[in-house]
C-alpha cells in the first residue's frame, strides 16, 4: 500500500527494459520501497543501479503479445509479492521503416502498442480493484495528441493506448485504483537512439520526476516536459498545412 506520502512498497513495470521505466523506479524509491517486479520478453536478470538496500528486483517473463496470458500472469505477481502499488506500462515499440507502408508491419505494432496495452491494463485493473487501492502509470505520448505524417501510424497506436487508459481511469473511479496517464514528448533513450531530437526533448529522469510528483498530486494525466501541455493545445488545432510543415 502506499504510504501517507504516497510512496510505494511494491512496484510492477510491464516492459522492464525501458530505459523510462528504469528512471521513474529510481526516482519513486524512497524508505518504503521493498519490492520491484521487472516484467520482460526473456525474463532474464535486469538490474537498476543505485536502488536503495532493502529493495528486492525481481524479473519475470512477460510479452505484451500474450494477451491470453495477462490474466494469469497478474494473479501470479500478486500470489508471488502482494497487493501492486504501482504499475508501470512502459513497453511500447516505434516501429520500422515500413510501418507507414506495410499492413502486416502496422498490424504487428497495433498488437503490442495497443492490444498489448488494453489486455494488459485490463488485468492489472482487475486486480487493483479488488485491492481498492493502486496506480497503473500508462506511458502514453504526445504522438497520440496529433499524430505526424512521419509517423502516424505509431501515433495512432499511442492515440488509441491513451484514449484507453484516460477511459479506464473514469471507470476506476470510486474504487480506490486509479490510472495516470503519461505523456511525453521526444525522450532521449533506447528507442530514439540516433534520431533528430524534437523541440522540447528530455530525458528519461525528465519524465521520471513528471510522473513522481503527478502521482503526489494524484494527477490523472502528466506531460513531461510540462510546457508540452500548452505547446499541444495550440498544436492540435493548427491548420493541416503547417503541421504538415512543422513535420519536415
Ligand atoms: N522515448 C521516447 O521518446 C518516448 C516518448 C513518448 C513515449 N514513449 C513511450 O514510453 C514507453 C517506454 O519507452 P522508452 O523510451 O523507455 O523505450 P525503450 O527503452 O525502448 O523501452 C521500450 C520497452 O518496450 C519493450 N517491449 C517492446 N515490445 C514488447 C513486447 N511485445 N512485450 C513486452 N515488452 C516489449 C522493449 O523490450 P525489449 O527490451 O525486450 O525490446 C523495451 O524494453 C514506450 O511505450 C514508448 O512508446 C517514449
Amino acid at each position: 500500500m502506499m504510504n501517507a506520502f504516497e510512496q510505494p512498497q511494491t512496484i510492477l513495470v510491464l516492459g522492464g527494459r525501458s530505459e523510462i521505466a528504469h528512471a521513474i523506479v529510481t526516482e519513486l524509491a524512497s524508505p518504503a520501497l521493498t519490492t520491484v517486479v521487472l516484467a520482460h520478453r526473456g525474463g532474464d536478470v535486469v538490474t537498476i543501479d543505485g536502488l536503495p538496500d532493502g529493495v528486492t528486483v525481481h524479473c519475470v517473463a512477460f510479452d505484451a503479445i500474450d494477451h491470453h496470458t495477462h490474466e494469469e500472469f497478474v494473479a501470479k505477481v500478486v500470489a508471488e509479492h502482494g497487493d501492486l502499488d504501482v504499475v508501470v506500462q512502459a513497453f511500447g515499440q516505434l516501429g520500422g521503416d515500413d510501418v507507414n507502408t506495410d499492413p502486416v508491419a502496422a498490424s504487428e505494432l497495433v498488437e503490442v502498442n495497443v492490444v498489448g496495452a488494453v489486455s494488459s491494463g485490463l488485468a492489472v485493473a482487475a486486480r487493483l480493484r479488488a485491492q481498492g487501492h493502486g496506480v497503473l502509470v500508462v506511458l502514453s505520448s504526445v504522438a497520440g495528441v496529433r499524430t505526424r505524417p512521419s509517423n502516424f501510424v505509431y501515433g495512432a497506436t499511442k492515440a488509441g493506448q491513451d484514449a484507453f487508459a484516460t477511459g479506464l481511469g473514469h471507470a476506476l473511479v470510486g474504487s480506490g485504483a486509479r490510472v495516470m496517464t503519461v505523456r511525453p514528448g521526444f525522450v532521449r533513450s533506447a528507442m530514439t537512439e540516433g534520431m533528430d531530437e524534437a523541440p522540447f526533448a528530455c530525458d528519461p529522469s525528465d519524465v521520471a520526476e513528471a510522473v513522481a510528483s503527478g502521482l503526489r498530486r494524484r494527477k490523472s494525466v502528466v506531460w513531461a516536459p510540462g510546457m508540452l501541455r500548452g505547446v499541444f493545445t495550440v498544436l492540435r488545432v493548427l491548420p493541416g498545412f503547417l503541421w504538415r510543415k512543422l513535420d519536415r
